[in-house]
C-alpha cells in the first residue's frame, strides 16, 4: 500500500489520531522512543536550542480515554490480560496509552517491516508482554541492550547504565542487512597473515580440534545484541540540541541501516528533536515524524537545514490526515464483515459470550460512529441483539459492567 503522507513530513500533535489517518501497510520501519513512565517531567534547559520543549511522564487513569480500553477489551483479550497484570494504576494507564498506539503502528507497518521500541528497565518487562501480544511472540527478534557510561551514578545499588530496545518484525519475511552493521574487527593477539593478494587475515587455531579459523581484517564482525560502542550524548557534543532525552545519531543510523533500504519510509511517532529523521535523511531514506511538542517541528527543520546546508522541502503539518486506502471498504453491516467476524469470534457474542447462529448476531461499532469510530473491521464486533441494545452508542466497558451486574 502506498503511503498517503508525503515524505519529509513532520506533524505536530498527538500521534494517535494522526496514525489513525495513515494508510495500512505503508511504512517500512518504525522507531519509537516514547515517554518511559519515569514518573518525571522533562524540560529542555533555558538557553539551549530546544528551550521551551517539555513533556510529562507521569501517569494516572485520568490520562486514559475509555474508548481505548473499549477497543482493547473487545478485540484483544490477551493484550487486555497483560495490561491488567500491571501492578499500579499508573502502570496500567501507561500501558493502555502505549497499547492503543502500538496497535496502530502494527496496522501501518508493511508485512516486510520492523519496529524498534526504545524503553528502559522501568517498563521494559511489561512492554515486552504487550509487544508479544500485538506483534506475536514469534516475531520477537531481539532485546538490544544499549550500554553507556555517562550520566549519574548511585551508591545505593548498581548504577542504571543501559536502555532496552525491543526489536520485532511484523512477519517472518523481514529485511535484516547484517552486512550494513558489521563492527570493526578489534586488534587482538591473534596471529595476522597477509595472503598473496595483500589481504590480511586474523588466524585462530582451536587447540582441541586443531581446526584453523581465518577472519579477514577488512570485514567487520557480526553485531551482537548488546551495544557498548555508542555513547550517550554529553553536553558539549556537536549534535546536542538540548532537547531532553535526545538520542545519538549513531544509534539510529545502526537501526536504519540494519532494517531498511534506501528510499524506504522510516517513521518515528515520538520524534522529539528529530534524531531518527536526521539519520534517515542522511541515509537517503524517506521519513515521517510526529511529536506533540511544537518545539520538535522547529528543531527538525533547523537540524536538517543545518545538516544539508539548504532548506529541503520539509512539510510541517498540524492537521489529521485522511486515509486513502478506505475507499472500497464495505459498509459496517455488509455480509462479508459478518462472516469474517463470525469466524474471528467463533460464533460467540462479544458481550455475554453466548454462542449464536450467524443470523442472530448483529454487527456493532465498538467505538460509535458519532465519536469517530469507523467502518473498518478493527472497529467492528458481533453482539447478540440483547447486548447490542444494552450497549447502544456507549462503550464496551459500559456493556461489560452492565452484564456483570446481573
Ligand atoms: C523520549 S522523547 C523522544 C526523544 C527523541 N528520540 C530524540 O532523540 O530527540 C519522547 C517524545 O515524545 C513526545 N510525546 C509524548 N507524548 C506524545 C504523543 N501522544 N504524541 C506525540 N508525541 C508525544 C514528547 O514531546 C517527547 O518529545
Ligand atoms: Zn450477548
Amino acid at each position: 500500500m502506498r503511503t498517503n503522507i508525503k515524505p519529509k513530513t513532520i506533524f505536530t500533535g498527538d500521534n494517535l489520531p494522526i496514525m489513525r489517518g495513515m494508510n495500512s501497510e505503508s511504512i517500512d520501519l518504525i522507531y519509537l522512543d516514547p515517554p518511559f513512565n519515569s514518573n518525571a517531567n522533562y524540560a529542555a534547559p533555558i538557553g539551549s536550542k530546544a528551550a521551551g520543549a517539555e513533556f510529562k511522564d507521569t501517569w494516572t487513569l485520568d490520562d486514559v480515554d475509555n474508548a481505548w480500553l473499549d477497543l482493547i477489551e473487545a478485540k484483544h483479550p490477551a493484550l487486555n490480560r497483560v495490561i491488567h497484570a500491571a501492578m499500579t494504576d499508573s502502570d496500567k494507564s501507561y500501558l493502555i496509552y502505549m497499547a492503543v498506539r502500538l496497535l496502530e503502528m502494527k496496522r501501518i507497518l508493511k508485512d516486510t517491516g520492523s519496529i524498534y521500541l526504545h524503553c528502559d528497565p522501568t517498563m521494559s518487562h511489561y512492554l515486552k508482554l504487550v509487544m508479544d501480544s500485538i506483534f506475536d511472540k514469534n516475531n520477537f527478534r531481539n532485546e538490544i541492550v544499549w550500554c553507556y557510561q555517562r550520566g549519574s551514578r548511585t551508591k545505593k545499588q548498581f548504577s542504571n547504565k543501559h536502555d532496552a530496545i525491543l526489536f520485532y518484525s511484523k512477519t517472518k519475511n523481514y529485511l535484516f542487512d547484517f552486512n550494513a552493521v558489521r563492527l570493526k574487527r578489534k586488534k587482538t593477539n591473534m596471529k595476522v597473515e597477509t595472503d598473496s593478494e595483500g589481504r590480511t587475515w586474523q588466524i585462530k587455531k582451536d587447540t582441541k580440534s586443531g581446526k584453523v579459523y581465518r577472519y579477514p581484517t577488512d570485514i567487520g564482525t557480526l553485531c551482537p545484541d548488546y551495544w557498548v560502542d555508542i555513547q550517550q550524548l554529553n553536553r558539549s557534543e556537536n549534535e546536542r540540541t538540548g532537547y531532553p532525552t535526545q538520542k545519538p545519531l549513531a544509534l539510529l543510523e545502526r537501526i536504519i541501516k540494519a532494517s531498511s533500504n534506501e528510499k524506504d519510509v522510516i517513521f518515528d511517532p515520538f520524534c522529539g528533536c528529530a534524531t531518527t529523521l536526521v539519520a534517515a535523511d542522511r541515509l537517503s531514506r524517506k521519513w515521517i515524524g510526529i511529536d506533540i511538542s511544537e518545539k520538535a517541528a522547529e528543531l527538525v527543520i533547523d537540524r536538517i537545514k543545518d545538516d544539508q546546508g539548504l532548506f529541503q522541502d520539509i512539510i510541517a503539518r498540524t492537521d489529521i490526515p485522511k486515509r486513502t486506502d478506505l475507499g472500497d471498504i464495505p459498509r459496517y453491516n455488509a455480509p462479508e464483515n459478518k462472516t469474517l467476524l463470525y469466524g474471528e469470534q467463533g460464533g460467540d457474542c462479544n458481550g455475554c459470550g453466548t454462542h449464536f447462529q450467524k443470523q442472530h448476531l448483529e454487527v456493532d461499532h465498538i467505538i460509535a460512529e458519532n465519536v469517530g469510530g469507523t467502518d473498518h473491521i478493527e472497529n467492528l464486533q458481533l453482539l447478540c441483539s440483547h447486548c447490542n441494545r444494552i450497549k447502544g452508542e456507549r462503550g464496551q466497558e459500559y456493556l461489560i459492567s452492565r452484564l456483570n451486574q446481573k
